[in-house]
């Protein structure tokens, strides 16, 4: 990875129904001040929309590619499969199958083309963003410190003792 203070995350989603997710990714970048872009791209609807984007990537100091996508869930592959940029896919819970259609598309790419799998839903969606900022903090220290400072605020609000 570059040695850049400015390395970016992307957003991208399959559909606008994937964004109620999908923004617990961004409140998360926002929070720990780390510059990223939200698209809506559809490996099946928009498959123009996605190679463009794909073939775009590198030139717009994108560090990690972040992608939710439901059911059949080809997005994060699709896009692994036209990028070397670390590429985390959040699995989308499903109506019919609460997202376990998602979880097992997106996590058994075969070898050769990976993609890093969080957990369905809001869990996987916020984890996604603090794994990218993981990534990204190993080139840039302020993140690192933000991030650390973010966990360290985690750490102190557990309670010893239950109400
Ligand atoms: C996938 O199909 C999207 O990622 C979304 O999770 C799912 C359903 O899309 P909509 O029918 O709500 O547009 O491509």
């Amino acid at each position: 990875m570059k040695k850049d203070k400015k390395l970016k995350v992307s957003i991208v989603m399959g559909s606008q129904s994937d964004y109620k997710t999908m923004k617990l990714t961004a409140k998360i970048l926002k929070n720990l001040g780390i510059e990223h872009e939200t698209r809506i791209i559809s490996a099946h609807r928009t498959p123009k929309r996605m190679y463009d984007f794909a073939n775009s990537i590198e030139k717009k100091n994108i560090g990690v590619i972040i992608a939710g996508a439901g059911g059949s869930a080809h997005l994060p592959g699709m896009i692994s499969a036209l990028t070397s940029l670390p590429v985390l896919g959040v699995p989308i819970e499903s109506k019919k199958l609460k997202g376990l259609d998602s979880l097992l598309s997106i996590a058994q790419m075969p070898k050769g083309i990976p993609v890093g799998t969080l957990a369905i839903g809001e869990d996987g969606a916020i984890n996604a963003g603090l794994l990218a900022a993981s990534i990204i903090a190993n080139t840039n220290p302020d993140i690192k410190k933000r991030l650390n400072n973010w966990r360290l605020k985690q750490t102190k609000s557990v309670k010893k003792k239950p109400k």
